[in-house]
């Protein structure tokens, strides 16, 4: 591959926006289209090439806009149509890409479809949604539960039937068995992708079809109680059916007939089952969310092993990529502290393949409390106490120390992380050694480098001398640069390989310089750094 052959979302890296967090530009405490235009500098200031940005469509939000009730217009909250084709327009003058969120599981119980399906039994659209009598003695018609907690099934009273909603009652999942649902859904792609979108993350991917007579889900064996009440069984027969992958091919030939653009799929499986969403004898999606960093345990080896096992299962041509935290999990600095948080940002952007960096993580955020009386989380609110609410990982951006970190004139919708006087965009621009100086310089860095966006990796053997430390190369044409960080708390030796002998120090997650190399480098505690093999070498 050449800078000149590979495609934007390979070379390039993504930003995830939460929309209700970002910008508030009317002064009611949720931000919106507007309001991300305005901050558009920002991000080509910070270096990335692209964002995703979380539903913005209408809905009643019940899951905050993971519940649909119009697929072609933008929620009033958010703003207009003409709102979101100018920042469409605005992103694109700055070269930067526009990635929707696709939700195509599930609609809004409020959309027309789901209000005409339930009208009676025989509707024309009643098919459109999954509907299943009760169980002979009664009850739901099997053990499916929800990833919220309860059953999978709510009894619609007035039409004597069952409905599945994988969520909230408030999403019914649509029948994807239907063609004429497929239909519907495709044209969905098809107005967005011509109104200039470069592409979509694709929500729940591998929960679109569910097996033929829904069959009772097997018991989990590891469910131990406060894992939340989905754990209870295995989602053998409700998630990722052998004809998801037929579904995803026809999006990806949808996508590819406007040109370079991106399908990503959300899709939480083991490595084996994931690779397939690549697809197989026709292509799937470009990338299916790569969440391993999300769950790694924090130690070189165990991220070695991770690293090479996923490199190894990746089938011919599949491009990797690689995701730290979103929406829905906790933020990296709340599980690392901000010293090791800051080896990850250094991992995530130069490992191989895409990143994706999610909002606020550049400021090195770590938990927000969030008090019970401002919950609003259905999933915290489902299943309280359980640490298993999203609100903490949501919060407004900081932006400045104005009121309100300069998210918002009015009441922000959930607090904002307790540090922010501190910890936000305009001070931290100013300090050279701060989280957010050290994302611009990574990004600068993989900008600058082939090797890193676009180069071959490998990862160091003969590191066992220095069990804190993962090691790799990257490495495109003459190019040749070596990736140490260290992910413990004590100083760490390392021999380098003979190539990377005083090679030259790009770049260090600590303050000051990392040491020029000789044969043998010590890292300081929590340091990564980033070395350059010199033409002499
Ligand atoms: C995905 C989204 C999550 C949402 C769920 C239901 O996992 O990331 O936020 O609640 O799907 O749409």
């Amino acid at each position: 591959m050449t800078a000149a052959s590979a495609a934007w979302w390979q070379r390039g890296v993504v930003y995830q926006i939460y929309p209700r967090s970002f910008q508030d530009s009317t002064g009611d405490g949720i931000g919106d289209l507007r309001g991300i235009e305005r901050r558009l500098d920002y991000l080509t200031e910070l270096g990335v090439d692209a964002i995703w940005i979380s539903p913005i469509c209408r809905s009643p939000m019940a899951d905050f806009g993971y519940d649909v009730a119009d697929y072609c217009d933008i929620d009033p909250r958010f703003g207009t149509l003409s709102d979101f084709d100018s920042l469409l327009t605005a992103a694109h003058a700055r070269d930067l890409r526009v990635v929707l969120d696709f939700v195509p599981n599930h609609t809004s119980s409020e959309h027309p479809w789901f209000i005409e399906s339930r009208s009676s039994r025989d509707n024309p659209r009643r098919d459109w949604y999954v509907w299943h009598d009760a169980a002979p003695g009664g009850g739901p018609p099997n053990n499916w539960i929800s990833d919220f907690g309860g059953s999978s099934w709510e009894w619609d009273e007035a039409t004597g039937q069952y409905y599945l909603h994988a969520f909230l009652k408030e999403q019914p999942d649509l029948n994807w068995r239907n063609p004429a649902v497929r239909d519907a859904m495709y044209e969905v792609l098809r107005f967005w992708f011509a109104r200039g979108v470069d592409g979509f993350r694709i929500d729940v991917l591998w929960h679109l079809v569910k097996a033929e007579g829904f069959p009772d889900n097997p018991p989990n064996p590891a469910y131990r109680a406060g894992m939340g009440e989905m754990h209870r069984v295995q989602q053998l027969h409700s998630t990722d059916q052998p004809e998801v992958h037929a579904i995803a091919s026809e999006m990806r030939r949808i996508a590819d007939a406007y040109g370079e653009r991106l399908l990503i799929g959300e899709i939480y499986l083991p490595i084996e089952r994931l690779m397939h969403y690549y697809g197989r004898d026709t292509a799937g999606v470009h990338l299916p969310f790569n969440f391993q960093l999300i769950d790694a345990p924090w130690n070189a080896r165990g991220l070695a092993a991770m690293i090479a096992e996923y490199e190894a299962a990746l089938p011919p041509g599949a491009w990797p990529n690689w995701v730290l935290g979103n929406h829905d999990r906790p933020r990296i600095a709340a599980k690392l502290g901000e010293a090791q948080a800051r080896v990850a940002a250094m991992l995530l952007l130069t490992l191989r393949g895409t990143p994706t960096i999610y909002y606020g993580d550049e400021l090195g955020i770590g938990h927000v409390e969030i008090p019970p009386a401002q919950v609003q989380d259905p999933r915290e609110l489902r299943e309280p106490g359980l640490g298993l609410g999203r609100d903490p990982v949501r919060t407004p951006m900081p932006w400045d120390a104005t009121p309100n970190a300069g998210f918002t004139t009015g009441a922000p919708w959930l607090p904002l992380s307790a540090d922010w006087a501190d910890r936000n965009v305009a001070r931290l621009r100013k300090e050279p050694g701060s989280m957010l100086s050290l994302h611009r310089r990574l990004l600068a860095l993989r900008r600058a480098h082939p090797a890193l966006s676009i180069g071959d990796m490998a990862l160091l053997d003969g590191v066992e001398a220095a069990p804190d430390v993962l090691a790799y190369e990257r490495r495109h044409g003459d190019e040749r640069l070596l990736v140490a960080l260290n992910l413990g708390s004590a100083p760490q030796e390392l021999a380098l390989p003979a190539w990377a002998r005083h090679a030259r120090p790009l770049l260090s997650t600590l303050e000051s310089a990392a040491a020029p190399s000789a044969e043998r480098i010590v890292l300081r505690p929590d340091e990564g750094i980033v070395l350059a093999r010199t033409s002499a070498a």
